[in-house]
C-alpha cells in the first residue's frame, strides 16, 4: 500500500465552490522556486506570479519595462516550487494590448513554457474580445479592474480608484463584461470598499482584493510588501506580518562583524 498522501490541488473550481460556500481565498505573489515551496506549504491557494517582479525584483519604478520573457523565467521557477497551489501568471504590457491574436499567442507561449495553471490580464472591455479567445483556447484568464498598474502613464498615479460615479459605473459594468467573457476570477485593485463590496455581491465568479476592503471574496498581497522586505511601502490597506527587512539588516549584519572579527567559521563549522 503507498504511503504517498495525495494532495488536493487547487482548481478554479475550487475556487469557485469556495465562493459558493462563503470560504475566503487567500492569494499572494511569488517569483522564485524558494518562496513559491514555502507558500505553498503554507497553505496560499492561488500564487500569482504578478508582473510586480518588474518592481520588486528587478527594481523598476512600474510594471511597464518587464517582458514576456522574463515573466516565463519567474514562472518556471514558480511552478517547479509548487505542489498544491494554483499558479496565475500575468502577462505583462506589450504582450496583449495591440490585438487579440497577440495576446492569445502569449497567453499560449505561457502555458506551454512556464507550466503554470492561468493566466492575468489588466482591464475592462477593451480586454474582452482577447479574454474570449483566451478562455476559449482552454486557457483560464483571471481579470484585474480598479487600479490597473500597467496603466500608470495614462493615469499618473496610483491613487485609489473608481471615487466618482462615473468610473465606478464603468467599472461595475466591466466586471460583468470580464464574467461574460469567461474570467474565472476577478481582482479588485484600490477601489472603495463599499463598491468591491457590491461588484463582489453582483458576480458568480470570484473578487481578489488588494487594497479594496473585506467583502471581495478573497485577498491578496505583494510578498514584499506583506512579510517588510521594503521598509518604504505603507500604504493603509497592507498589512506586515514581518519586518524582514530589519531582521536581514540584523542577521547580514552580525555576519558581516563575525567574518571580520575572525570568529566565523569556528572548530565545529570548519573539515
Ligand atoms: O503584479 C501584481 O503583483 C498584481 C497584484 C498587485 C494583484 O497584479
Amino acid at each position: 500500500m503507498s504511503v504517498h498522501k495525495e494532495v488536493k490541488k487547487v482548481t478554479t473550481h475550487t475556487l469557485q465552490k469556495m465562493k459558493s460556500a462563503g470560504e475566503k481565498i487567500a492569494m499572494l505573489t511569488a517569483y522564485d522556486y524558494s518562496f513559491a515551496r514555502i507558500f505553498d506549504e503554507s497553505g496560499v491557494d492561488v500564487l500569482l506570479v504578478g508582473d510586480s517582479a518588474s518592481n520588486v525584483m528587478a527594481g523598476h519604478d512600474t510594471t511597464v519595462p518587464i517582458t514576456l520573457e522574463q515573466m516565463i523565467y519567474h514562472a518556471q521557477c514558480v511552478v517547479r516550487g509548487v505542489n498544491r497551489s494554483l499558479v496565475v501568471v500575468d502577462l505583462p504590457f506589450g504582450s496583449y494590448q495591440s490585438n487579440s491574436d497577440i495576446a492569445l499567442a502569449s497567453a499560449i507561449r505561457i502555458m506551454k513554457e512556464t507550466g503554470g495553471h492561468s493566466i492575468k490580464l489588466e482591464g475592462g472591455e477593451e480586454v474582452a474580445e482577447s479574454i474570449r479567445r483566451i478562455v476559449n483556447a482552454g486557457i483560464p484568464v483571471m481579470g484585474h479592474l480598479g487600479l490597473t498598474p500597467q496603466s500608470i502613464y495614462k493615469f499618473g498615479t496610483y491613487s485609489v480608484r473608481a471615487k466618482e460615479e462615473e468610473e465606478a459605473e464603468k467599472l461595475k459594468k466591466d466586471a460583468l463584461l470580464l464574467q461574460e467573457a469567461g474570467c474565472f476570477a476577478l481582482v479588485l485593485e484600490k477601489i472603495p470598499a463599499s463598491l468591491a463590496k457590491e461588484v463582489s455581491a453582483s458576480l458568480t465568479i470570484p473578487t481578489i482584493g488588494i487594497g479594496a476592503g473585506n467583502d471581495c471574496d478573497g485577498q491578496v498581497l505583494v510578498m514584499h510588501d506583506m512579510l517588510g522586505i521594503n521598509n518604504d511601502f505603507n500604504p493603509r490597506f497592507l498589512r506586515k506580518y514581518l519586518n524582514l527587512h530589519e531582521q536581514i539588516v540584523q542577521a547580514v549584519g552580525n555576519y558581516v562583524q563575525d567574518v571580520r572579527s575572525r570568529d566565523f567559521p569556528n572548530e565545529q563549522e570548519q573539515y
